[in-house]
């Protein structure tokens, strides 16, 4: 394997490339290969059989691109398939969960809460790490129909705003003082939800940790690329590609491919 292979990371459609987004702006020499399996989504509402296989499929469509590290840029299938994969495939996997841990320790009102998606709030790995915070109140809210609408790139919409008023509402009511964002579509949510909590409820994504992650990983594997050519970025979906690129932000190497 060499230093120069992409990192290849995948999600059930475009949230993931919130976390793309931090990784390049950390690595900027990395090659990249990202995977929208958008056809798929919401991977939150699929049994964790179905989930483990959609990540097989989309790992093994990574590799095919020689990549030399996966990251799951996904919660729901990070809590779900982590086990199977890391069972499966020899090579480093990073996964992304929900940063309760981080919002706990911050927590002045001992109260925090949490947006994710069906399939996170319900796994074994997210209740088990729940579990070791007994002292902290947590707020869990499915945050039902979102990703939906984001694939549709009805992010600003009334819908959304009403969706997200009424799952933030109980919260602010409850106290909180950290929000939680554990799906990474959410954090395109940010100026939304902004709207609707008081300035003093901070939120909290999972995108700055796994970025430096990733990056001492690759320390750790002599797999950091060092060269001082231009990265390539490369993007495929399984769906339309205009929302993948108006997300980006850019239209280049974005790519519609069946699989
Ligand atoms: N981005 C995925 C996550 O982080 C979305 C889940 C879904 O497709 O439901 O959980």
């Amino acid at each position: 394997m060499s230093n120069n292979n992409p990192i290849g990371l995948f999600d059930s459609g475009i949230g993931g490339t919130s976390i793309w987004k931090e990784i390049h702006q950390l690595l900027p020499n990395e090659n990249t290969v990202y995977l929208a399996d958008s056809k798929n989504a919401p991977y939150g509402k699929r049994t964790k059989q179905e989930i483990i296989q959609l990540c097989f499929k989309n790992i093994d469509f990574l590799l095919a691109q020689n990549c030399k590290m996966i990251v799951v840029a996904c919660n729901t299938a990070t809590t779900n398939a982590i086990k199977e994969i890391r069972d499966k495939y020899k090579l480093p996997i990073i996964g992304i969960e929900p940063a309760i841990k981080t919002a706990a320790n911050k927590t002045e009102t001992q109260t925090i809460g949490i947006l994710a998606t069906k399939g996170t709030l319900n796994s074994v790995l997210f209740n088990q790490q729940v579990e070791s915070f007994t002292n902290i109140k947590i707020i869990e809210q499915v945050g039902h129909g979102l990703v939906e609408l984001i694939e549709n790139g009805e992010i600003e919409s009334l819908e959304m705003k009403k969706l997200l008023t009424s799952y933030l509402e109980p919260m602010i009511k409850a106290n909180i003082d950290y929000l939680v964002l554990g799906c990474s579509h959410y954090p395109y949510l940010i100026p939304a939800i902004k709207k609707i909590l008081p300035e003093n409820i901070k939120i909290i994504d999972s995108g700055e940790a796994v970025a430096r992650q990733t990056k001492s990983i690759l320390e750790n594997t002599n797999l950091l690329n060092t060269s001082s050519e231009i990265s390539s970025q490369v993007f495929y979906t399984n769906s339309d590609d205009q929302v993948l690129k108006k997300i980006l932000g850019f239209e280049k190497n974005v790519f519609e491919k069946k699989f």
